[in-house]
């Protein structure tokens, strides 16, 4: 159903209206560090649910569920004492902690797609964290895109995919980090990183004092963890070949680093936490303005650079042809 989708501005009073229009059911996409997320009451069955509609997202993949500190978490999940450690070092920030659901967590079945687990992050985003702090309950929020599409790190993508679709966007300027949390399985035995994202799995494996499975590559055949997984996903209209030297007719390069040549660059310092922070933006441009065909260059596969590539192979990957 068609509906208008308000423009908020994140002072004191917008936080409030925000809030309110949680409460109440609606969904509201607001800021975190990494992407825009489309937030519903996680409680609340018919707002999760509508989640899923405004998004056109398969009900079998679950939710992350945004709280304000590890308080609030352990109403939620149980954790270890490396569950802990992973969230004393990292939240607020970037990483998404994947635990066993407690008992009596009175989250919507719906957010966990009826999984013994759930997904938690507390963000660092200014906004985000006032937000959830005066709403005062559990958020969940996938990144605030129509399903399959690029993730939004403006308000404007927000509204360029899910205009009349959700009652609010609460506009705090483009994202810090750009590409989505990492996601670290800590529910099982070993450590396992379903997502390569803001955190490194270098610096998880730092933190944590012990090696991280990364379960983050592409996999075309194996039943994926995170959906996230399935190797088409994160994907502009525009075609993209990745590592290239140079663009080939009717390309537009995408250049990394101060000797590439380009039409447009990620960082021309070589600097990838900037070319994180550009990424989605330069793909939702480039869509913008009709280009088919991006020829990118190499980016290190290292720190971020893994985030960066496994967003690039994603939106290079075959597309199912709708
Ligand atoms: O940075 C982010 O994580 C953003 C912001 C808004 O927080 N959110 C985000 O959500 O990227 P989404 O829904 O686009 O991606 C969440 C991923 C999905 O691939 C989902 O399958 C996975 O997290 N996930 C959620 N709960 C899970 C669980 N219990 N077990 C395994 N994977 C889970
Ligand atoms: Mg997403």
């Amino acid at each position: 159903m068609k509906q208008f989708t308000a423009e908020i501005t994140p002072g004191k009073e917008g936080i409030v209206q925000a809030a309110e229009l949680l409460a109440a059911g609606k969904l509201v996409a607001f800021p975190t560090e990494t992407v825009y997320g489309l937030g519903a009451d996680a409680r609340n069955d018919a707002a999760v649910q509508g989640i899923y509609q405004a998004k056109g997202r398969p009900s079998v993949n679950p939710l992350i569920v945004h709280i304000p500190a590890i308080e609030q978490a352990e109403n939620l999940a149980i954790f270890s004492d490396l569950a802990r450690c992973a969230a004393q070092a990292f939240w607020p920030g970037p990483l998404t902690l994947v635990l066993p659901l407690r008992p009596g967590h009175g989250l919507s079945d719906r957010v966990t797609a009826g999984l013994g687990t759930v997904g938690l992050r507390v963000p660092a985003a200014p906004v985000a964290r006032a937000l959830l702090t005066a709403f005062d309950g559990p958020v969940a929020a996938p990144s605030a895109n129509p399903s399959g599409r690029i993730s939004p790190t403006t308000a404007a993508h927000v509204l360029s995919g899910l205009s009349g679709r959700i009652a609010a966007v609460v506009d705090g300027g483009p994202c810090a980090v750009g590409v989505e949390s990492s996601i670290l399985d800590l529910s099982g035995g070993a450590p396992e990183l379903l997502r390569a994202g803001g955190i490194s799995q270098a610096a998880l494996e730092a933190a944590l004092g012990r090696p991280v499975i990364n379960q983050a590559q592409i996999q075309d055949n194996a039943q994926p963890n995170a959906p996230g997984q399935m190797s088409s996903h994160y994907a502009p209209r525009a075609r993209l070949r990745l590592n290239a030297k140079a663009a080939e007719p009717g390309e537009v390069y995408l250049g990394f680093g101060p000797t590439a040549p380009g039409n447009a660059t990620l960082s021309a310092s070589g600097d990838l936490a900037e070319a994180a922070a550009q990424l989605f933006a330069m793909l939702h441009r480039l869509d913008a303005q009709g280009v088919e065909a991006i020829a990118v260059a190499p980016i290190p596969e290292r720190g971020l650079g893994q985030a960066l590539n496994d967003r690039l192979r994603r939106a290079a990957a075959p597309r199912p042809s709708s």
